[in-house]
């Protein structure tokens, strides 16, 4: 693998590959000393053009526990505001020599147009791209999934399994969501089945076309998907330029994980949230902090995650057609 731009095209095998080296860069998280000589010598650049709490901070925490140097770019405050290109940016990068980019833009491709571009040799790993995908996010999802439901009591088993079988509800602001693509493809390659719950204004343009099933009724899709994970998604006010909704108490009370439907899902049922959480709007307090939530699990396995995948992309020396 050269390059981690989507889960769309990402292929079975390999998708399991990342999340059993996961499993093996978690034990190591374990020790008293996290660091590991992998990526000693190598650049990794954080290429941020869009806000990032957990993303971010988790790239940065796994290049630096595989002893990688990490360099962190934000376009606030370079001379992105002053108008420069991605294309000068890239070759800025390259003469520094940086051997991965970890990049998150605004623009949907801009990773892929980064990887295909020829300005720069190193492996690009997309930290979400618009509205269109947030590979890694998917991969600790599914990684959370996996550890929850077949891990066993400690919940580090369930290596080499797939999904198959597992019902995900995916709630919320699917439209403006790379989250939910991502998911979405990643989770239909590992054999799960997905629905997609938001009023008709929220849902992706095409979702009909895909592999998922498409509901406007949360209460619907809890009584009839029997899920094992319902997974919570923010509004993105940011994202969105007219009014999808009426307004929030309205929307909290049809798509919201409330105290109510929390307290009436089975007891088995993961519930999980990338972050930022709007608390109140969808998802409850009782809900996110509950024992069912993944939600700080989901950030901890995140740098599991992205070790695996920079590990992969960037240890051994990068040929054209490595
Ligand atoms: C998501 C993102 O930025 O795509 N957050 C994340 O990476 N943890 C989802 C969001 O912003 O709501």
């Amino acid at each position: 693998m050269r390059h981690l731009l989507d889960t769309r095209t990402l292929a079975k095998d390999d998708a399991l590959q990342i999340l059993d080296i996961a499993e093996d860069m978690a034990a190591t998280q374990q020790r008293e000393v996290k660091k590991l000589p992998t990526l000693r010598g190598k650049t990794v650049v954080n290429l941020f053009y869009e806000d990032s709490t957990r993303t971010r901070i988790s790239f940065e925490a796994a290049a630096k526990r595989l002893s990688a140097d990490v360099i962190n770019f934000s376009a606030k405050g370079s001379s992105v505001s002053k108008g420069e290109s991605l294309k000068d940016t890239a070759q800025t990068l390259q003469a520094i020599g940086a051997d991965g980019v970890v990049i998150r833009h605004p623009a949907s491709g801009a990773p892929a147009r980064l990887a295909s571009s020829g300005w720069i040799d190193a492996g690009v790993l997309n930290a979400g791209d618009g509205t269109h995908e947030h590979p890694t996010q998917a991969l600790l999802d599914a990684f959370t999934m996996r550890r929850r439901l077949f891990g066993g009591t400690d919940g580090t088993g369930g290596r080499g399994r797939d999904l198959d079988g597992v019902s995900v509800v995916i709630v919320g602001d699917l439209a403006h969501s790379r989250v939910a693509r991502s998911n979405l493809w990643l989770l239909t390659t590992l054999g799960a089945n997905v629905t997609f719950v938001a009023p008709e204004t929220l849902q992706p343009y095409g979702a009909r076309t895909w592999p998922v099933t498409v509901r406007h009724s949360l209460d619907e899709a809890l009584r009839e998907d029997e899920p094992d994970v319902v997974m919570m998604l923010r509004i993105q006010s940011e994202r969105m330029h007219a009014a999808y909704f009426p307004n929030e108490r309205e929307y909290a009370r049809n798509w919201g994980l409330d105290d109510e439907r929390f307290g009436v899902l089975p007891e088995r049922t993961l519930v999980m949230h990338p972050g930022p959480m709007n608390r109140g709007l969808e998802i409850s307090s009782t809900a996110a902090d509950s024992a069912r939530s993944t939600v700080l699990e989901q950030v901890a396995n995140g740098v599991s995650v992205r070790m695996a995948a920079l590990y992969l992309l960037l240890s051994g020396e990068r040929t054209d057609n490595a």
